[in-house]
């Protein structure tokens, strides 16, 4: 018998055909958002599931379907998935890293850029008839971003292509925070000096986040971050909702504690702290940071890979290429 696998979100046809060939596929062409409930009836006799960030895989999820073999996540980042429980378990976890890393980072500048040049806020002055006159000397004056520090949080594979581009672009000097410090050839090839978290805080002019979520980094910036901050300075969000206090920000948008911020991700999304939508201070992107059609096409791909491979398939099988809990290969041996 084939096994049976699970999309629980569309993608591309032509891409998800590959699965056809080694699988029998329940698909969501519809792209309806199931419950947990409904999650977990459709997985059941389901060996793979190709997940995304909107489907959370626990420890009840994983007992209530005892079959599964693999959780094949769309995207870098698997806060949504039990990585501990589905390792206790024997499942597989796979996610797409390095095939989206210049495309996010590419969003991640231009979010920062529309924030410090206030884009979205003059777009909005225009759309609205507003615009009367001409040659105001301080219409919508912004920070520059060229010859500006950088600071950036987080220094996985995105950080470092942010902090490329803000070297090599646009003479930025680099500032970054992380876990653990770069080797010095890693910091040399992408501009970047690390510092404390408090020294970054301080003399960024635009912060931007890259770190993953966990409870750790839960709130990594809050009101006593933002307090820290300069006055002038932005701070932009392609991370995860939640690495930030949205109510916080927002407070500290209306109070000038710093100048704009710029968000790609929300606690609770879809759904906003109905305090960030009534700052003007701020850009809204809704979770895109990776959304070109290149790389959107190419992380379906790599799920594909890794479910194809993950239950014994195709030229790699049982060596998925992006593993996030290898250790389970290793066991299957
Ligand atoms: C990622 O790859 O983690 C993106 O945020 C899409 O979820």
């Amino acid at each position: 018998m084939r096994p049976s696998v699970l999309a629980t979100r569309a993608t591309f046809p032509d891409i998800a055909a590959r699965l056809r060939a080694h699988f029998d596929v329940e698909d969501n062409p519809a792209d309806t958002v199931w419950t947990p409930a409904e999650l977990i009836r459709r997985l059941q006799g389901k060996q793979g599931v190709m997940s995304t960030g909107s489907e959370r895989i626990d420890a009840a999820l994983l007992d209530a379907c005892p079959q599964l073999k693999a959780v094949c996540n769309v995207g870098v980042g698997y806060n949504n998935v039990d990585v501990a429980a589905c390792t206790a378990r024997g499942v597989l976890v796979t996610n797409t890293p390095d095939v989206l890393t210049e495309t996010t980072a590419d969003f991640g500048f231009a979010l920062m850029m529309a924030t410090a040049r206030r884009i979205t806020e003059s777009e909005r002055f225009l759309r609205h008839g507003e615009w009367t006159k001409t040659g105001i000397y301080d219409m919508f004056v912004g920070g520059d971003v060229h010859g500006a520090t950088l600071g950036i949080l987080g220094m996985g594979r995105i950080g470092r292509a942010v902090a490329r581009r803000g070297a090599m672009g646009f003479g930025m000097r680099v500032i970054y925070h992380n876990r653990s410090q770069l080797a010095a050839e890693a910091e040399a090839e992408c501009g970047a000096r690390y510092v404390d978290k408090a020294t970054l805080l301080k003399e960024a002019d635009h912060l931007v986040l890259v770190l993953p979520y966990s409870p750790q980094s839960h709130h990594a910036i809050g009101a006593a971050e933002l307090a820290q901050m300069k006055p002038t300075a932005t701070l932009t969000n392609i991370a995860r909702g939640g690495i930030v206090d949205d109510a916080a920000l927002a407070q500290a948008l209306r109070a000038g504690t710093i100048a704009a911020a710029g968000l790609d991700v929300f606690e609770g999304e879809p759904a906003l702290h109905p305090d960030l939508l009534a700052v003007p201070n701020i850009v809204l992107t809704p979770h895109i940071g990776s959304a070109s059609v290149q790389t959107r096409r190419a992380m379906a791909a790599l799920t594909i890979d890794n479910l194809i491979a993950a239950l014994g398939f195709g030229p790699r099988a049982g060596k998925p290429p992006t593993p996030v809990n290898p250790e389970v290969l290793a066991l299957a041996r």
